[in-house]
Order: structure tokens, then sequence, then C-alpha cells
């Protein structure tokens, strides 16, 4: 059974691409077949794995105008197990492709272009952009769960209560199982006051929906490093960029309670 995670937040700069790319890696690295579906026009999942814009003829936007299959437009990375289905700045045209065309069912169009793929993969990871609109709403609408990466910083809470209505809102209409998988702290910094104030209010509102690592029960936050932030610029995840960086083992330990069933 392949399993679609979808990474959203409706925030920008809180490590979304950065959870998706690796959490998608990691799982690769775990022998487990992963498609990564960059849903974001800015397209910074598929530059962040070394795609350049002329690499790329057809993306993920051809796929929902029906122009192409997904399977067409999915390439290999240097990850073995690990495929790409990647996006161009294109795909803010679909907003209003959704927007003019008043078919019913225009949040299931993701869900029905994956089925083509989904017995290929174990795990389908969506990268989201930084909005509540249409495409968000795709992702959610095909995903099984959903993370929701928290930057630990000011504002970190900001517009979750609107992400949670909007999760709430799709479980009583189109995707009544999607379940919330994990409430994910990012950047997160020990010699930072505002840092451990931000993880203090999230453990203390929302303990059960934090992820746990089940091999010694510590809490899986995410640092702030730099080797995560400089991975993408050499086009790699961070486990092929520095395996034993605090950033890679915080999304590796991410996988494999993933795995673990979490
Ligand atoms: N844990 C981290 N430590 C340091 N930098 C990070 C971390 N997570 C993300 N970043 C950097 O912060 C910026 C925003 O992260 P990104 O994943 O692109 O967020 P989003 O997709 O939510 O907009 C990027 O430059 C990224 O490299
Ligand atoms: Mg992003």
């Amino acid at each position: 059974m392949c399993e679609i995670i979808a990474v959203a937040n409706q925030k920008g700069g809180v490590g979304k691409t950065t959870t998706a790319v690796n959490l998608a890696a990691s799982l690769a690295l775990a022998e487990k077949n992963v498609l990564l579906i960059d849903f974001d026009p800015q397209s910074n999942a598929t530059t962040s794995l070394g795609f350049r814009k002329n690499d790329i003829e057809f993306d993920i936007y051809h796929v929902l105008m029906g122009t192409k299959k997904l399977s067409q437009i999915i390439k290999e990375t240097e990850m073995p197990f690990m495929h790409l289905a990647p996006s161009n700045i294109g795909l803010v045209g679909i907003e209003k492709e959704f927007y003019s065309k008043k078919n019913a069912g225009r949040e299931l169009i993701l869900k029905k272009k994956v089925q083509e793929v989904v017995d290929s993969y174990d795990f389908i990871i969506i990268d989201s952009p930084p909005a509540l609109g249409p495409l968000t709403i795709n992702a959610l609408s095909v995903a099984n769960s959903v993370i929701i990466p928290i930057q630990c910083e000011f504002f970190a809470l900001e517009g979750l209560a609107q992400l949670l209505s909007t999760i709430k809102i799709l479980r009583d209409s189109i995707n009544p199982n999607l379940k919330i998988k994990g409430f994910l702290p990012t950047m997160y910094s020990s010699q930072n006051n505002l840092s451990k104030q931000v993880f203090s209010d999230l453990s203390q509102h929302f303990d059960e929906k934090l992820f746990k690592d089940k091999t010694n029960n510590n809490y899986i936050i995410v640092p702030r490093s730099i080797k995560l932030a400089e991975s993408p610029s050499f086009g790699k995840p961070v486990l092929l960029y520095d395996v034993k960086s605090n950033g890679s083992v915080a999304y590796q330990a991410l996988a494999q309670t993933i795995l673990q069933g979490a």
C-alpha cells in the first residue's frame, strides 16, 4: 500500500521543502520506493535536487492540465529509490484554471492523476506552496496524512488554527481519513530562548501530535543546521551532503518513526 503524505503550512519559510526533500530521501535510504511531488510553483524541491529549468520539459502543471501523464514527467534522482515529479513556475497558472473551470471535483485533480503510479511507490511525499489555495487543497485531498512543519520562531503558531480548520473541512467532506501525522518543530536552536518557548508551547498544547523517536522516546526536533541550509545549493538532500550532520540525523529519525507506523 502506498502512503501519501503532504507537507503543508501556509506560512512560507517554515521548512516545508526541506522536510519534504529530506524525509523523501531518508525513506529512500531505507530502500522504500519514494516519489516526491513538487507541488509549489517556486519549484524549490526541484532545484534542491539539482534540476535546472532547462532539464525539465514537462512538469506537474502539464499533468494537471492533462497534456502528460504523471509517469511521463517523473525523473530519477541521485538517490536510487527516490523519484521526483518536478514543478515549474508555470504551475502558478493552474490556480486560474482551477477557478475559471467551474468543474466540481477540481480539488481532486491530483488525486485522479496519482492513481496511475500509486502501485509503483511505498510513499508519495507532496511539497506544497505557502498558501491555502487550490494546490494545497489538492495535496490535502489526496493525502492519507499531513506533516505540519512549525518553525521555532516568533509567530510560529500564527495561521495554525486556519490550517487545522481547513483540514477539518476536508475531513468532513472529500477526505474523511485525512490524518495529522504530526507537527514537526524546525530550525530549533537550543541557544535561543524563543526556540525553547515555542517548543514548550507546542508540547503543552499538542504533545500527542509531536513525533517521538521510539528508540529513546525523545521528541523529534529538526535543529537549525547550516548543512541543511547548504545542501540544496549542491543539489543534494542533506544525507548525500553530510549524512552525520544533526539535521540529517533528525530527518532519518523522522523517517524511521514513520516506518514504525507513526
Ligand atoms: N533546519 C534548518 N536549519 C537551517 N536552515 C533551514 C532549516 N530548514 C530550512 N532551512 C532554510 O530555511 C529556508 C526556508 O526553508 P524551506 O524548507 O524552503 O521552507 P518552506 O518550504 O516552508 O518555504 C531555506 O533557505 C532552507 O534552506
Ligand atoms: Mg517550499
